[in-house]
């Protein structure tokens, strides 16, 4: 079921130190930054040749990663996104596998305009799983 890591999403304090270490100090690609406020979070992506990692800045009071930082003021690894090709029959499959998913269960559209859903990081040892159609 499940697919390609889709993303690593970091949660950072500094948006512009954040990505200026990825790109001068690794040399990698990264993005303009990109507000979405829909999930509360301001975001840069940095291309990798194997995936791509999400380094992500809270934007508003209610951000979720404005709590997450609260608690790693220093920012850290925030969530695993995996791709699955059907979202509904994951998400069937994982409660039926005890796991939880959070909010209501529906699928929202994600950061890159796909459905996505994330579960509980207690049933997968402490760290919150995204899951995205791909
Ligand atoms: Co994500």
């Amino acid at each position: 079921m499940i697919g390609r890591l889709n993303h690593v999403a970091v949660a950072v304090p500094d948006l512009e130190t954040a990505a200026a270490a990825y790109r001068d100090a690794l040399g990698a690609r990264v993005s303009e930054p990109k507000a979405e406020p829909g999930h509360g979070v301001t975001v840069v992506f940095v291309d990798l040749p194997n995936s791509r990692i999400e380094l992500l800045e809270p934007l508003g009071d209610d951000s979720p990663v404005a709590d997450f930082l609260r608690r790693h003021p220093a920012g850290g690894m925030h969530h695993l996104c995996y791709q699955v090709n059907d979202i509904l029959a994951a998400r069937d499959r994982l409660k039926a596998k005890g796991i939880r998913v959070l909010g209501d269960g529906e699928p929202k559209t994600g950061a890159h305009g796909k459905p996505v859903l994330f579960l509980h990081p207690k049933d997968f040892s402490g760290t919150l799983i995204e899951l995205e159609e791909a």
